[in-house]
């Protein structure tokens, strides 16, 4: 087991109609707000109209259009812009993981003297920041629960997640009624970004019994759940399931102790969403199968018969091989059957930008440093096998 040294300062108020202690909690913050949202969803779904008379009392500026995918231009530098123009006390970020991912770097970029993308891309180091709150209204990325953060920069096709402790919004609404309406379309992509952040951290040489059960419940729920979800979009129980079990995906919770494996499959998808702006969980859903067969070897077997026997329920007495290839075959079973379009070509990437995406990932995400590591052939040949 390895060293940690780990903390949290997100307060998470959970369940349904945990809103209405909005104005207690804002007001530990001050009084001009800046409130950051998508494209709509909030309207439609009354969070909007509800927010606003929560907070009769405060200052409220509006950065609305954020959006997936986030942009530093025009989204971050407009945020930042009110922010500094109006001595900003607290952002309350109300939709899915793009709004939190936004007002994040508005938060860091707003108390920065520079360029705001200095902060993004690692140049320096954030001094300080606005605290944010935030109602998540999508259960996938964990953004309401960690110090992530993922912005576009469409221009350079980079798309860089980065981490920063002054990410960490204070405090995290989580009502999952608030989610009965995202589409069946981003209920699979939340499930597969979920999986996703658990198998990131499970794919490692150095794991415990505990961590293991503790994402390996983790797959189960999410998989068991999501299904519910799109058989029944307002089903309270697993929606709330499923939004905790989100929740705690980026936040290294799952995987205290272990040793790193570097996330190789989101600094691929990564690419994908930069060069094609697809969405970031069915990015994911493709290339995982494939990247699991390329990385299946002497060194990585063991990992993928404990997933199989203990996630699948593949019969152990098997030769080990053919069990990691059942387990691998499950994966793609699993994202197929909740609907996910499983090859690159369906959400409209083909074989032309491969060797630059490649080559684009080789330069910047360090995979060559992953637990199975990948040089640019390794992942020219992932997403060639994901076409
Ligand atoms: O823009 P609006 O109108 O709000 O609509 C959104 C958007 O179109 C809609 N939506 C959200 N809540 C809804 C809803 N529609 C109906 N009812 C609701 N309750 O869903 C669409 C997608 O929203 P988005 O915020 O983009 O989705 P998600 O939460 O999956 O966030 C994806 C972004 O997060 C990054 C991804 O790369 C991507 O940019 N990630 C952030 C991470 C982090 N901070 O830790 C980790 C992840 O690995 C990920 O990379
Ligand atoms: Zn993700």
């Amino acid at each position: 087991m390895q060293n940690f040294n780990y903390m949290t300062p997100t307060r998470l108020i959970f369940g349904k109609g945990v809103v209405e202690q909005l104005p207690e909690v804002m007001s530990n913050y001050g009084k001009k707000i800046l409130l950051t949202y998508g494209g709509g969803s909030i309207k439609k779904i009354g969070l909007y109209d509800k927010v606003k008379e929560l907070l009769k009392g405060f200052e409220i500026f509006e950065l609305s259009g954020i959006q997936p995918n986030p942009k530093y231009d025009p989204s971050v530098l407009e945020g930042v812009r009110i922010c500094k123009e109006n001595d900003i006390d607290v952002i309350l970020a109300v939709g899915g993981g793009s709004v939190l991912d936004c007002s994040k770097a508005i938060a860091t970029g707003a108390k920065y003297d520079g360029d705001p993308w200095d902060l993004i891309s690692y140049k320096t180091k954030a001094q300080a920041s606005i605290p944010i709150v935030d109602i998540i209204t999508l259960a996938a990325t964990g953004s309401e629960y960690d110090p992530g953060g993922v912005i576009s920069r469409t221009e350079t096709n980079d798309k860089i997640g980065y981490v920063d402790p002054l990410n960490y919004p204070a405090v995290s609404f989580l009502d999952p009624t608030y989610t009965f309406t995202v589409s069946k379309k981003q209920t699979a992509a939340g499930c597969a970004d979920a999986m996703n952040h658990i198998m990131e951290q499970y794919f490692c040489e150095d794991s415990t019994m505990l961590n293991d059960g503790f994402m390996e419940a983790g797959f189960k729920s999410l998989m068991v759940n999501a299904k519910k979800c799109l058989e029944n979009p307002e089903d309270y129980t697993a929606r709330a399931e499923m939004m905790l079990t989100c929740t705690y995906g980026c936040n290294g919770i799952y995987s205290l102790g272990n040793s790193p494996s570097g996330w190789p499959c989101h600094g691929m998808e990564h690419a994908l969403s930069a060069y094609y702006d697809i969405t970031h969980g069915e990015g994911l859903a493709i290339i995982t199968p494939r990247w699991m067969t390329h990385i299946l070897s002497d060194k990585t077997v063991d990992r993928f018969v404990k997933y199989g026997v203990n996630v699948f329920g593949i019969d152990s007495s098997l030769d080990k091989f053919d069990i990691a290839k059942k387990a691998i075959q499950a994966t793609y079973d699993f994202f197929e059957s909740i609907n996910i379009p499983m090859h690159l070509r369906d959400v409209g990437i083909d074989e032309s930008r491969i060797d630059e995406m490649a080559q684009h990932v080789a330069d910047n995400e360090r995979l060559e440093n992953a637990w199975a590591p990948l040089l640019e052939k390794d992942i020219a040949d992932i997403f060639r096998a994901s076409l």
